[in-house]
């Protein structure tokens, strides 16, 4: 509908219209909004429906989105409240909606962000046949802990791949234009600091000192608001005392005033009452009005905004202008989007768009580019010479168990298992038996094969929110059997499903490939059967560092010096009496099918100025015999600052192909001013001085130079 007016008059004319339930209702989203809320919605006392079966809806299957239903609770809204406001139909469309890609831990392995786009844009199109125009992903949590069961959500460890995946995924998922019919509204959670949870355990407080705050676990959340996403989710712990909702430095400060994001702040689930359990409000008065005075617009489910702003509002405790402003982005948001003119779904889109073979192929790409070959003796891909498999593990006939956590529409019979998969791809002559059930009876059976695939690893149930594990070794019972075939001297290739990083150090000795798949999605079967034959190289690079031993946590790549160095005779023990001190895999290792060299580092001027940018290069030759796809990553060092930096900082990445033999010069321009850190004095800046920098193909390896940075480049 064309009114020749702007969203901003729009919204201006509708709220003027408005009475102050009204008002607040648009504030209130539900959980399972049904037709037995007719008073509800006729009353406009709610502005968004969520479709999620508990508190903690990623860890179970619900019975989906009635599109009728859907339909039928928007016409309530559209045709019998005062205003006729559409609602806004919400859902935690994590990784996929039927076509169901790699957990997001995965994706962030492909290090590639145009797939992560694309199937983000998938996931777009899909939920939105489903009636749902507002997902709440990416999950831009940093984090340095895999006891904590969302790593798994998130993309991993470092402030710089998450940040340009975080980019990624906001454009796939809303295009150019909300108003697409098959563009949905992203949500970057949770805001902020949750992924350091202390001890790994979820919904933990946090003790996150505010230069690693600002510098390490910010930036994604940052790229997500300069990529224009509609919304954020505030997060349910605290930081050094002040939790995310009454946290007014971060959601008004940070958020509005610096950042100048203008879209929806929801809470997280229940977490506007839940500051009642966190000590700082006496109660659901207190708590309503502490999160909107710190900038919250929406209240996800705990019916306190509704309960307590409107009496709030008429005691004159509180003034009607932080309402107003809250129910501006949000009917703002709602305009965009085009509820206005397309209040309801078309039934027939979903024959159009949900899990073409479009869809699969790039479900299938990712699964891929997303699995990482951590260990390989020469064994992999599998030679002619292979005659007979035993193919075992617990996720040898899984379907749904691929999936990962927070698949709430993926469907078990729309997959296949890895065993299918396999059989399909035999090659002629060779004969697999498959045995999952009683480990002596696997044993017996090792002994008559060339090889065993065993398919081990975590079932999703145990990653994803509420899910925190003590020990990171791999689930009981799995590694005796494996001991076992091991010691008999037949050759393992572990193919590791998990949610997070395990410490699998025996498996990295033992085992003679190890393939480490994480929770791959509906085309995961087939991935890992076209890569353990050769057809594609297993693609992935580790987005997180893998620990030796569950003690090691935290580790991660980008640590801090301290004043004690390690002298070099002891670099690989450090200051564990049992334990070597460095990562099992460092951030950023992955092996291919072929090799590759790097040469001839360049930088273009090594004095450089701090409004200018580095301009690096180096030489990749691929040195196999087949093509391959290699991860380059560009690291630096900030030498001597105001504050300590870290050891080594990611700063640029690219991921090529090269045919056998083919060399190419890789090229990196990275402006002077992604140098900057919060200094001494609590500003981001540059600081002019000394810098190491590296071109490699992990954060352990790779040519080293360096340059300085100065004030004018001279
Ligand atoms: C709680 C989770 O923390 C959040 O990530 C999710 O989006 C909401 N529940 C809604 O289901």
């Amino acid at each position: 509908m064309n009114t020749g007016l702007t969203v901003d008059e729009r919204v201006g004319k509708l709220l003027s219209q408005m009475t102050l339930t009204e008002k607040v209702g648009q504030m209130n989203q539900i959980n399972n909004l049904g037709l037995d809320h007719g008073d509800v919605i006729r009353e406009g006392r709610v502005g968004s429906a969520l479709y999620a079966s508990s508190a903690t809806a990623g860890n179970v299957r619900d019975a989906g989105v009635d599109l009728d239903n859907l339909n039928a609770i928007q016409k309530m809204a559209v045709e019998q409240s005062r205003l006729g406001i559409p609602l806004l139909f919400a859902r935690d469309v994590i990784h996929g909606h039927r076509t169901v890609f790699p957990v997001p831990i995965a994706q962030a392995s492909s290090w590639c962000p145009e797939l992560v786009e694309k199937a983000a844009s998938i996931a777009a199109k899909e939920a939105a046949a489903n009636g749902i125009r507002w997902t709440f992903t990416p999950m831009l949590d940093i984090c340095r802990d895999p006891r904590w069961g969302r790593i798994t959500e998130g993309f991993g460890e470092d402030p710089c791949l998450c940040s340009r995946l975080a980019a990624s995924a906001v454009r796939g998922y809303q295009g150019d234009d909300l108003s697409d019919p098959l563009k949905i509204a992203a949500c970057a959670k949770h805001f902020a600091g949750y992924g350091g949870a202390e001890g790994g355990r979820d919904y933990n407080t946090t003790d996150i000192g505010y230069r690693s705050f600002r510098d390490i676990f910010l930036p994604p959340f940052m790229a997500a608001a300069n990529e224009g996403i509609a919304s954020i989710m505030a997060a349910f712990n605290e930081i050094d005392g002040v939790p995310a909702l009454a946290n007014k430095h971060m959601l008004t400060e940070i958020l509005r005033n610096e950042w100048k994001f203008d879209g929806v702040l929801i809470s997280d689930w229940n977490a506007v009452c839940e500051l009642i359990d966190h000590g700082i409000v006496q109660d659901k008065r207190e708590a309503a009005f502490i999160s909107l005075m710190s900038g919250l617009d929406m209240d996800m489910v705990s019916g306190t905004f509704i309960a307590e702003l409107p009496s709030l509002v008429d005691e004159g405790k509180l003034s009607i202008e932080p309402v107003d402003a809250a129910v501006k982005r949000i009917l703002s948001l709602k305009f965009k989007l085009g509820l206005f003119e397309r209040p309801f779904v078309d039934k027939t889109l979903g024959k159009k768009v949900v899990l073409t073979p479009e869809n699969r192929a790039c479900a299938l790409a990712l699964a891929q580019k997303s699995m990482v070959l951590l260990k390989n003796d020469g064994i992999l891909p599998l030679k002619k010479d292979i005659k007979r498999i035993l193919l075992t593990g617990e996720f040898a006939r899984s379907r749904t168990e691929l999936f990962g956590t927070w698949t709430l529409d993926g469907r078990s019979e729309e997959t296949g298992s890895v065993e299918e998969a396999l059989s399909q791809r035999l090659p002629d002559g060779v004969h697999m038996d498959v045995h999952i059930n009683y480990p002596d009876e696997i044993v017996r059976m090792a002994r008559s094969t060339d090889v065993v695939i065993a398919c081990i690893g975590e079932h999703p149930g145990r990653s994803g929110e509420a899910n925190s594990i003590v020990s990171l070794d791999l689930p009981p019972g799995q590694l005796e059997r494996l001991k076992a075939i091991a010691d008999m001297g037949i050759p393992i290739v572990a193919v590791v499903f998990a949610g997070r990083p395990l410490a699998i150090n025996w498996l990295s000795k033992r085992a003679a490939a190890v393939l480490y798949a994480w929770h791959p999605g509906i085309e995961g079967g087939r991935a890992i059967a076209e890569i353990l034959f050769g057809d594609v190289e297993p693609g992935g690079r580790l987005p997180v560092t893998f620990p030796r031993a569950t003690g090691q946590i935290p580790i991660y790549y980008n640590h801090k010096p301290t004043g004690r160095p390690l002298p070099p005779s002891l670099k690989e023990y450090g200051r564990y009496n049992d334990c070597l001190d460095q990562p099992l895999y460092p951030f950023g290792f992955g092996l291919s099918y072929t090799s590759f060299t790097y040469e001839k580092l360049e930088i273009v001027k090594n004095r450089i100025g701090t409004d200018d940018s580095i301009e690096v290069s180096c030489t990749v030759t691929n040195n196999g015999e087949r093509e391959g796809e290699e991860v380059v990553q560009f690291y630096v060092r900030d030498c001597v600052a105001s504050v300590t930096r870290p050891v080594k900082e990611l700063k640029a990445f690219r991921r090529i192909c090269l045919a056998p033999g083919e060399k190419r010069i890789i090229n990196f321009t990275v402006p002077v001013a992604e140098l900057s850190f919060t200094n001494i004095n609590m500003k981001k800046t540059v600081e002019p001085g000394d810098f190491l920098f590296w071109i490699g193909p992990n954060s352990m390896e790779g040519l080293e130079g360096s340059f300085r940075v100065t004030v004018d480049g001279d």
